[in-house]
């Protein structure tokens, strides 16, 4: 229901985008008004986002690692698994932003013959969201043909590289086609596994929905149903350069494609897809690992009036007494006040790390 829930929204949205096509008034909003607003959504949003997240306080160091920490000379650490300082988390960071590294370590768990517990791995997901992602990114890439004028050598060369295998006319590229398998397995998988399915959202199928539809129009005005490049050409610069001319007449495809772009653009703050920021900003990755070095010192700890046992065997030491309750013979309390049992008076200011 909701992978149906998410396909019919997709289905709505492409419905507007093959009717806008054909009212030449419309032309406008679709190729010029509405990507400018998805692209102001887009950077408002995402700068909300980060400004919020990194406001956020962290004030200890939360290590979520599978490797030792620095501490006494003659004990190895890991400096990638545990970085002691900022280049071991700039190496951290790089591998999980570019590897994907802990999706690499994502392992499955499950009952085998005879009730034995079994650990798999699934490397599947990794492989597909590594494809998927610099599939992505190079397509994109790509697409910067369409919005500079000279073409940067960058671009060339990525095409270039991109259509080596030249299949086809005009030639396939390779992330056209792995972008494609990629998308489809992160889909299948979702159909497929009981598990994942029951805890996906219309959130995790709508993106999808829309990425594998974008996909599939770029495919069709490549391969199938020719377009006018030179005309999406001097509208993508006309954009980009803030001097947008809205073409003449507007092919459903590039319609569909372009207004999907415009909702993914404008979504993707909201999205579960902020993840490409996030990542950043994650404490568990971004923080070096020094607490054996470092005490750190939680700056909100409330000054907490403790009245310790001893204290309170003091305070009713009559009573107890005539009530016959035994006692444990403490100690008056000097005139400031009684140090908690057997640990040291706190330095000033310095506060357990819980909380
Ligand atoms: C999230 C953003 C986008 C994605 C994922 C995407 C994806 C794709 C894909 C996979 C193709 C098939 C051919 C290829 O791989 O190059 C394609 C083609 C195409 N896309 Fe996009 N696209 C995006 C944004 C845009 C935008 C903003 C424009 C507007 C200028 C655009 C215009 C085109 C055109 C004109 C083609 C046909 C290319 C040709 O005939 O050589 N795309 N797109």
């Amino acid at each position: 229901m909701r992978a149906f829930t998410a396909l019919l929204l997709v289905a709505g949205l492409v419905g507007i985008a093959v009717a806008a096509a054909r009212v030449p008034a419309l032309g406008p909003v679709v190729t010029v008004a509405l990507p400018y607003a998805a692209v102001a959504v887009f950077l408002l949003g995402l700068v909300v986002r980060v400004v919020r997240w990194a406001r956020a306080p962290v004030p200890f160091r939360i290590t979520t690692t599978c490797g030792q920490q620095r501490s006494l000379p003659w004990l190895k650490s890991q400096e990638l698994e545990s970085p002691s300082g900022t280049l071991g988390v700039i190496g951290r960071m790089a591998l999980e932003v570019l590897c994907f590294r802990s999706l690499f370590r994502n392992t499955r768990v499950r009952v085998g013959d005879g009730g034995r517990v079994v650990h798999g791995d699934r490397r599947w997901l990794w492989l597909a969201a590594l494809a998927f992602h610099w599939s992505l990114l190079l397509v994109l890439t790509r697409h910067l043909r369409f919005f500079v004028e000279p073409v940067p050598g960058l671009v060339l060369l990525v095409q270039h590289v991109d259509g080596f295998f030249q299949i086809g006319v005009p030639e396939l590229f390779v992330t056209t086609f792995a972008i494609t398998l990629a998308l489809a397995y992160l889909a299948y998988r979702r159909f497929a596994n009981p598990q994942v399915r029951y805890v996906s959202l219309v959130a995790d199928y709508f993106p999808l929905f829309l990425l594998l539809t974008i996909v599939g129009s770029g495919i069709l005005m490549r391969h199938f149903a020719k377009t006018d490049v030179a005309a999406i050409k001097e509208l993508a610069v006309g954009l980009s350069t803030f001097h947008p001319r809205a073409p003449s007449t507007l092919s459903p495809v590039f319609a569909v494609h372009l207004l999907l772009v415009s909702v993914l653009l404008a979504y993707f703050p909201f999205s579960k897809l902020v993840h490409m920021a996030g990542v950043f900003l994650s404490p568990t990755r971004n923080l070096a690992n020094d607490n054996r070095a470092r005490r750190h010192v939680n700056p909100w700890d409330p000054d907490v009036k403790t009245h310790a046992y001893e204290e309170w065997e003091h305070e009713f030491h009559d009573k107890l007494t005539a009530a016959g309750i035994p006692l444990q013979g403490a100690p008056p309390p000097p005139a400031a006040g009684i140090p908690l049992q057997g640990a040291p008076p706190p330095a000033a200011g310095a506060t357990s790390q819980g909380g």
